[in-house]
């Protein structure tokens, strides 16, 4: 684990407090799995924590509660927003979008396939929306997709054919294209071979060096050993 390397900065970019996440079970006589309960995290900049616990212990649930994908059943996700605290269970969904624009990104497992854009575009969208010009946010994409290992042959075809792992790395690409603040990973790199896996390892450990904040999943032991700088252990859920 790489917990020795310093991190450049010790200002807490999220902070989660009391927060829970229950799902009624409709279809079983109104029983509630609580499949967050009281979950206390600090994610400082610099830091990588890991999500660590079995298969279905709420791993991806707590990412999407983060992201404001789940509203939060209790408690609160506070995100450092352009210097301010901003409490994401209240915000508007304006704010969400400005939040996720500029501060908070999220990489799923799997890449969600635009009809007829091409990969390159793909990558360069979060790009413009900063407003960089098209040809330079082009000529980014193209530098991580190459670093990325996603052959140029591929660039302008739409990744709907691409391989597990070329679509893995597409999605990659777009979430890191542009640095923020916070980083959130659901196992990015579980389609990927030991060389690739790599170069993500180089990828988030600059992210954490340019002062990052990144929470993830990662399920493959090396890959967590090496950009692990914490473990976040999750405790099994109560149904009732
Ligand atoms: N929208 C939902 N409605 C009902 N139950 C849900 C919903 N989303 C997640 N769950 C349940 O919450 C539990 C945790 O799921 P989650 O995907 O967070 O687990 P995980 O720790 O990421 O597992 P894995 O390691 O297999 O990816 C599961 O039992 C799942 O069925
Ligand atoms: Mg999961």
């Amino acid at each position: 684990m790489t917990a020795s390397t310093s991190a450049p900065s010790t200002s807490a970019m999220l902070q989660l407090r009391g927060l829970g996440k229950s799902f009624e079970l409709h279809h079983q006589h109104g029983a509630r799995l609580d499949v967050l309960d009281e979950v206390e995290l600090t994610l400082h900049a610099g830091e990588c924590v890991v999500l660590s616990g079995p298969s279905g212990v709420g791993k991806s649930s707590l990412l999407r509660v983060i992201y404001a994908n789940y509203r939060p059943s209790r408690g609160v996700v506070r995100v450092r927003h352009d210097g301010d605290w901003l409490d994401l269970a209240e915000a508007t969904p304006h704010q969400v979008l400005e939040v996720r624009r500029r501060t908070l990104g999220y990489v799923s497992q799997f890449l969600r396939v635009i009809p007829r854009v091409p990969a390159l575009d793909i990558v360069a969208e979060p790009l413009l929306e900063t407003g960089l010009s098209t040809q330079e946010a082009r000529q980014r994409a193209g530098t991580l997709l190459h670093r990325l290992n996603v052959p140029e042959r591929l660039w302008l075809l739409p990744p709907g054919t691409f391989s597990g792992g070329e679509q893995q790395r597409v999605n990659i690409a777009r979430g890191l294209i542009v640095s923020r603040p916070l980083l959130l990973l659901d196992e990015p790199t579980a389609s990927l071979d030991a060389d690739n896996r790599v170069v993500v390892a180089e990828l988030l450990e600059e992210a954490r060096a340019a002062g990052s904040a990144v929470l993830g999943i990662f399920h493959d032991e090396d890959m967590r050993d090496r950009v692990a700088t914490r473990l976040f252990p999750m405790r099994p859920f109560q149904i009732t």
